[in-house]
């Protein structure tokens, strides 16, 4: 599949994660195989007023590319101009979140409340299209407001019609929030009817996921959110698994801590240690999620309060799976949990940057 510059052949898009998808987490799914990484949304109106905190989420090196921007905003004039901007910094993709279903970004009219005024999205993508000297511009889409608005058909003909160059479609309402199944008959559609390419998303959490996302939509390739996270073995799992008829399966404990230890020194580089610090715990749960121990993991890694003693923790936690030393078999739980709870690790201080 070609875009503009992107060639992605037929790999996995990490989604954009606010608070998530840094330049740490970039680096370490691109060597993990991902086919493009996206930045967390950043506010256009940011973009334009050169707010410091806006200017270094849109930071990005080259070993995190092919990557997408993502923009959030609701009119057309001031997103052209943030798009005149971004182009400066050579991205391969940008994009506008019409998907977020927070509720303070979505009383601003922004994100998933653009659903509802298919007009101002088909004004919004034409201004950035024509701001962009030719850098693809995509929409980030979910089905509609609720159950009993879908207007994806809709959205998805206005955006192409108006010079997208490629759609993500997340198969859930805006009032479905994350909780219910996405509806996947509904990307089938959109890729009947529009030329563009079509990338699919929602709760894809391992390899035969994506694949049988394609396979049954024929979707271009699938985006990945959730179940990226403390996992980027997924995109390396999921090529291989194109390439060669085989998923190579859940990675070895210490292939796990040595990816985490990598990410935490990507971020320590990046950050500095005390803004890590706390990172570097959400993360290491992360990467655990899938042993047994979490619960012992969880009880210690809050109270740590250096980098140096989370890699002590990382290490005897490894050491203690290796031995059998937990007993703790209650996974599927611990998954679901997990589904539900990582929205809530957002914090007051980045709804306020995005908003
Ligand atoms: C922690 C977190 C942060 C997110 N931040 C963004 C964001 O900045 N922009 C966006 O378009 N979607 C954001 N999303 C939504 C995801 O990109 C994705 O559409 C959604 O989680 C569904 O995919 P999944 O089921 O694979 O998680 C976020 C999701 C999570 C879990």
């Amino acid at each position: 599949m070609k875009i503009g510059n992107l060639d992605i052949e037929k790999k996995l898009f990490l989604a954009p994660m606010a608070e998530v998808t840094d330049s740490s987490f970039r680096k370490i799914v691109k060597e993990h195989g991902a086919g493009v990484t996206f930045t967390q949304m950043v506010s256009a109106q940011g973009v334009i007023n050169n707010n410091f905190e806006t200017l270094r989420l849109l930071s990005f090196s080259r070993d995190e590319k092919p990557i997408g921007v993502q923009v959030l905003g609701n009119q057309p004039e001031i997103l052209g101009e943030a798009v005149k901007e971004i182009i400066k910094l050579k991205p391969d993709l940008i994009d506008i979140n019409c998907g977020c279903p927070v509720d303070k970004v979505v009383s601003n009219n922004m994100g998933s409340a653009l659903l509802e005024d298919s007009k101002t999205i088909g004004k919004i993508v034409r201004k950035m299209v024509d701001s962009s000297n030719g850098v693809p511009i995509s929409v980030k889409l979910r089905l509609g407001k609720d159950k009993n608005n879908i207007n994806i058909l809709e959205t998805a003909r206005t955006a192409e019609a108006n010079g997208a160059s490629m759609l993500f479609v997340h198969a859930r309402t805006r009032a479905d929030r994350y909780e219910t199944e996405p509806n996947w008959e509904w990307l089938k559609k959109v890729k009947e009817i529009v030329g563009i390419p079509i990338i699919g998303n929602g709760s894809i959490f391992t390899p035969q996921d994506a694949k049988d996302m394609i396979d049954l939509t024929g979707c271009d390739s699938v985006m990945v959110a959730r179940g990226a996270l403390g996992n980027p073995f997924i995109f390396d799992r999921f090529n291989k698994l194109i390439n060669d008829g085989v998923d190579p399966g859940e990675p070895s404990v210490e292939t796990v801590r040595d990816a985490l230890l990598k990410q935490i020194s990507y971020m320590e580089k990046e950050i500095g240690e005390p803004i890590c610090i706390d990172k570097a715990k959400k993360h290491s749960i992360w990467y655990f999620r899938f042993y047994p121990g979490l619960d012992q993991l969880l009880d210690k890694v809050f109270s740590l309060s250096n980098l140096s003693s989370i890699r002590s923790l990382i290490e005897e936690h490894t050491q203690n799976i290796l031995k059998g030393n937990f007993t703790n078999t209650q996974l599927s739980d611990i998954n679901i949990k997990f589904k539900k709870k990582v929205l809530f690790w957002l914090t007051e201080e980045t709804m306020e940057v995005i908003g």
